[in-house]
């Protein structure tokens, strides 16, 4: 089994990277595909840079030149919800795009014109083996399973925050999730988006986010480890 792994940021697959070993460096759409074994199991792991675009080529690259079994990403999200707290860990139940808007058009807000699935669900085995394993090796974080919704903007307002809340009822916003989870759906992969919460996406996040991208980052760290040792152990 291969093991797609898509950060958007360095300091999210820096630590992945560093632990890798056996590894051979591939570069493709000016990213590189660290492919090699990483705690036990064949993994490739890829900063895609920020945003929609990036992330969809770098998950079409995986599927298409690594044939990668599964895709997770992993990163930092600003929260949603009153509680879901800094350094909190969101699981996608499903993963759908905030900015897309083509309700002039007759569709509803977030579906992608003339495709019957704009909400992308996560794989539940996925799913249910990263909740094993946060309560194994983070059991004092919080992990909630949700929406994550995407969109190419760094939410940092409240007016904007509540228009997201409103409309999508989603746990946490980030930039690239729904993206991959679209691009795992189209390719038949399947697919968990693994958020650690980095700030409110609010009036506070630009400077809360600096603060805490470390904290949260090592949350995901943590449990991507054990991920994987049990992946490859399957
Ligand atoms: N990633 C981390 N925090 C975010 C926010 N507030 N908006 C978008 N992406 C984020």
């Amino acid at each position: 089994m291969i093991i797609g792994i898509i950060g958007a940021m360095e300091p999210e697959v820096e630590a992945l990277k560093e632990t890798m070993t056996d590894k051979k460096i591939t570069n493709k759409a000016q990213m590189e595909f660290y492919h090699g074994n990483l705690w036990g199991a064949e993994a490739v792991v890829v900063r895609s840079g920020i945003g929609k675009v990036n992330a969809a080529i770098c998950a079409q690259i995986l599927a298409d030149d690594f044939h990668v079994d599964v895709l997770i990403n992993t990163g930092v999200a600003g929260s949603l919800h009153n509680e879901i707290n800094i350094g909190d860990i969101v699981l996608s139940t499903d993963a759908l795009q905030h900015d897309m808007d083509a309700v002039g058009f007759g569709y509803a807000l977030g579906q992608i014109p003339q495709m019957e699935v704009w909400d992308f669900p996560g794989d539940r085995k996925l799913l249910s083996l990263a909740k094993e394993c946060c309560a194994k090796v983070i059991p004092d974080t919080g992990v909630f399973e949700g929406r994550i919704v995407t969109g190419d903007q760094f939410i940092s307002s409240r007016e904007k925050k509540e228009w997201i809340k409103k409309n999508f009822a989603g746990y946490c916003t980030e930039m690239e999730g729904a993206a991959i989870a679209q691009a795992a759906y189209l390719n038949h992969i399947p697919c968990l988006i693994i958020r650690a919460i980095s700030d409110k996406a609010d009036d506070s996040a630009q400077m809360v986010y600096s603060e805490f991208l470390e904290i949260a980052v090592a949350n995901s760290i943590k449990l991507l480890k054990e991920m994987l040792q049990k992946l490859s152990a399957n």
